[in-house]
């Protein structure tokens, strides 16, 4: 594969991509001679984007519908999970205000409650207390915090551990996991304040052991991908479990259908292989005997966000200093931009993830916020603390 082409692409993809605006994602594989498509966010999944690929004779790297469901309602995932004996939170389910009332009695606080539907990373609120509870569920039901998507929740236990991203490709058979990496999903140093898409975050090898890789694998992964062939749906994709991992073990928060952001920067900056190449596997059922090849250095990405993150931000200004950080030796992937005639400039809540690695996860870090600190636009904010957790391993 020599060339890609990106729909609708942003100026970073842009340096390497032809950007390209179409009425149609099949419409656009055809007219180009797309040899592979690979799905980036999970609406077109749950649209069946894949499918419609599929009856075209099309290779494409992605779930069916059927199988977006995972991510695409919580409801449906913890019902999953339960029909196949994937560790999860206790869990209870409902779809009106005196059901929801009724459920908080099986929990004592904190209680966390999550809107079933799509709500990019604002629909769940862990409340501290039985009161915040009643009064959220009351919310979330009258439509106030994320619209329909919360008039059918579900309420679990509050589990305590650290949060791990673990990605693995799926062909519908077979698995192959990326490193795992760890995300920082709280706006504020130290993981106060509102959650967010994710702030940053790093991969090194002492996020889990071999041996807790083994038992994600075995507990989690294989039971998911199983699972969904039995629901008539083959997982193929990027299958991305969200985890707890408690005293009890590895738990499941969530399942996404797609690759995590800000996970992927720190991941991808380390894959020796050729990505096509292995995407191109997965699309046509060969990831059998695919082995990744990684660089060994542990790797940050630290989130540049634009100024009202979480809540509404502000847009439309000038972003300098990018060719100064990746002077410095990272590299700057770019979410929230966009061209304004020769200015580069600000177009959402996470700008931009400044990735970098070091010889220790320290030299990593320290590698980051260096180039991050070369990056200028108004009201910009990131934690000052991405990957520290990671140091108490050490
Ligand atoms: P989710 O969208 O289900 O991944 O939830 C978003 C975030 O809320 C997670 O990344 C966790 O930080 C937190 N969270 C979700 N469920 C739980 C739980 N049962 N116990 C503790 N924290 C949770
Ligand atoms: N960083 C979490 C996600 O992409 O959903």
């Amino acid at each position: 594969m020599t060339k890609v082409i990106a729909m609708p692409g942003n100026p970073g993809i842009g340096e390497v991509a032809e950007c390209v605006a179409s009425p149609g994602y099949l419409r656009a594989a055809v007219d180009h001679g797309v040899d592979l498509t690979v799905v980036g966010p999970e609406a077109p999944l749950m649209e069946g984007v894949v499918d419609r690929f599929r009856d075209a004779g099309r290779a494409i790297f992605g779930p069916v519908a059927g199988a977006a469901q995972l991510e695409g309602s919580k409801i449906f995932s913890k019902n999953f999970f339960a029909k196949y004996s994937i560790p999860t939170a206790r869990y209870r389910t409902a779809e009106s205000l005196e059901e929801g009332l009724a459920a908080l009695d099986d929990f004592t606080a904190p209680v966390v409650l999550k809107a079933d539907g799509l709500a990019a990373g604002k629909g769940v609120v862990i409340a501290q207390s039985m009161d915040e509870a009643r009064t959220t569920v009351r919310q979330f039901m009258a439509g106030e915090l994320v619209g329909d998507a919360g008039r059918r929740l579900v309420i679990e236990e509050f589990l305590m551990g650290e949060e791990v991203s673990f990605i693995a490709l799926a062909d519908g058979e077979n698995l192959v996991p990326l490193l795992p990496a760890q995300d920082h999903k709280a706006i504020f140093d130290g993981d106060r304040g509102p959650n967010t898409g994710g702030m940053g975050a790093y991969v090194d090898e002492r996020i889990l052991t071999a041996e807790q890789v083994e038992t994600v694998m075995r507990t989690v992964m294989r039971p998911a991908l199983e699972g969904m062939r039995r629901e008539g749906s083959p997982f193929t994709g990027f299958l991305y479990a969200g985890l707890m991992m408690t005293a009890d073990g590895p738990k499941t928060l969530e399942f996404n259908v797609r690759l995590g952001d800000p996970e992927t920067q720190p991941i991808l900056y380390r894959l020796r292989s050729d990505l096509a190449a292995v995407l191109h596997a997965g699309a046509t059922g060969g990831l059998k005997d695919v082995v990744l090849d990684w660089a060994p250095e542990p790797s940050v990405a630290v989130v540049l966000a634009a100024a009202g993150y979480p809540g509404k931000v502000q847009t439309g200004d000038s972003i300098t200093g990018i060719a100064a950080a990746e002077a410095l030796g990272a590299k700057v992937f770019q979410a929230g931009t966009r061209w304004e005639g020769r200015d580069l400039v600000t177009s959402g809540g996470r700008v931009l993830a400044v990735t970098a690695s070091g010889a220790t996860l320290t030299e990593a870090i320290t590698a980051a916020y260096r180039a991050a600190g070369e990056v200028r636009f108004d009201g910009m904010q990131y934690r000052k603390d991405i990957g520290k957790k990671g140091l108490k391993r050490w």
